[in-house]
């Protein structure tokens, strides 16, 4: 069978977590942590080549002494294995390990032949062209894949909140994951590139921050479980608030209402242990709107940051930019994210509205500035789930680019990857 006949694999590597599968599925078959964990051994050593028994043998090999995902994660208190990992704020760091990572994908995950499947695969914004070449050199050269598209994750993510049948690519993407949080004006499906901002926090840090004040606070959190737990209690608990300055009162106020039991186990010795889990709940997220409560090195909060993108896109596209503003990414997650964004950037535009009107001595009255966040059910793979949508296009197979080009130009045809409009 021709591969453009079988579906795409897609797969979003993101800092914190892999979403893998096929194009035209609803959801990822597969959601793993970005890590892999290598026995000492096989450390320094690069993948060979594909076809050989060498490569035969590394493949073997890799299932016997490779983790990636929660199997990886499992390894990490054994002397034996070193955890990974190979994506730092969005960008692949390590391109040995990422190798390793996306073998397992395939074969031990996806199971698939990628032989016969094109391949679907995304990057942050900021990328540079160089490690698209590598990505096209890895995929067609390791694993002989037949064609290959590398996405930039913000028009993904544009595409997968469509709300309307209408194709019209034109809106502003923020996509807060795991490393970075990236603000991206997309016009006509071209990413206005001089605009896109982003911000140096995300799903990680606010963990972090979690882990810091329950720290601080003594909860009896055993210290090697401490950050593992955060995490899952900003997934679980913590919500975005209206206003700080309330939000404290009512906890004080109601504390049987707000504040939350943990239970646990100690990973190691299994003894159980309890705490108590309070204002984090409303700050964890509230370091998107305050960011200084958290860093002294970044200070815009996240509309503003909003704002000034759209402000810096040129002026005809801004109105539909304000007009939808698309959410993606874990770390858009947190109960009421949506309306409080929306809330705080709407102040932004009327008040300078206002201003400008007032300039002008009440003369010249402006038409309101309409905002519009968008959250959708598909937010949290948002960048996935709009690759399966583009991936399964007959479109599609058409824009990647073939083993057979790559044969013949090089890697450098994967520095262009064609807009892709046929989408819907
Ligand atoms: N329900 C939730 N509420 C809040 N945060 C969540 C929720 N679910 C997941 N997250 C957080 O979202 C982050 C992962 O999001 P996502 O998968 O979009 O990131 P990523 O793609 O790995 O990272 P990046 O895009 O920055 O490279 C993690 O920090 C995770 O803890
Ligand atoms: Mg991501």
């Amino acid at each position: 069978m021709d591969a453009t006949q079988r579906p795409a694999v897609v797969i979003d590597n993101g800092t914190g977590y892999t979403k893998m599968g096929f194009a035209g599925n609803v959801e990822p078959c597969f959601i793993i942590p970005t890590v892999v964990a290598l026995n000492e051994s096989f450390l320094g050593q690069s993948a060979p080549k594909a076809g050989t028994a060498a490569y035969h043998n590394a493949g073997v090999m890799a299932d016997l002494d490779f983790y990636i995902g929660e199997e990886a994660l499992a390894k990490q208190h054994s002397s034996a294995y070193t955890l990974s990992y190979p994506i730092r704020q969005g960008q692949i760091e390590n391109w040995d390990t990422m190798e390793r990572f996306w073998q397992q994908c395939l074969f031990n995950y996806l199971r698939c032949d990628p032989e016969d499947h094109y391949m679907l695969l995304t990057e942050s914004p900021l990328t540079a062209p160089e490690n698209r070449e590598y990505m096209g050199e890895i995929m067609f050269e390791t694993f002989n894949v037949p064609g290959l598209y590398i996405a930039t994750q913000a028009v993904l993510a544009l595409a997968a909140g469509y709300t309307t049948s209408k194709l019209e690519m034109t809106g502003l993407v923020v996509d807060a994951g795991d490393g970075m949080t990236h603000v991206v004006p997309v016009a006509d499906g071209y990413i206005i590139g001089s605009s896109i901002k982003s911000i140096p926090v995300a799903g990680r840090d606010l963990s972090n921050f979690v882990q810091q004040l329950m720290r601080e606070r003594g909860e009896p959190v055993p210290p090697e479980d401490s950050l593992d737990i955060a995490r899952r209690v900003k997934e679980m608990y913590c919500y975005t608030c209206a206003d700080i300055a309330k939000e404290f009162g009512k906890h004080d106020k109601e504390p049987a209402k707000y504040v939350k039991q943990w239970k646990g186990n100690n990973s190691k010795t299994g003894a159980p242990f309890s705490c108590d889990i309070g204002y984090e709940r409303f700050l964890a997220p509230e370091v998107f709107f305050s960011p200084e409560i958290y860093s002294s090195d970044f200070t815009t909060p996240l509309p503003e940051v909003v704002d000034n993108c759209i402000q810096s896109a040129p002026i005809d596209v801004r109105r539909a930019l304000y007009k939808n503003i698309v959410l993606s990414g874990g770390s858009t997650m947190f109960k009421d994210f949506q309306r409080r964004l929306q809330r705080d950037i709407k102040k932004r535009v009327d008040a300078r509205t206002s201003a400008s009107e007032k300039k002008s001595g009440g003369d010249h009255k402006s038409q309101a500035v309409e905002v519009n966040v968008v959250g959708h059910p598909m937010q949290r793979f948002a960048v996935w789930f709009g690759g399966s949508l583009l991936a399964s296009t007959p479109d599609f197979y058409n824009a990647c680019h073939t083993k057979a080009e790559y044969e013949e130009y090089g890697s450098s045809i994967c520095r262009l990857n064609p807009v892709f409009k046929g989408m819907l």
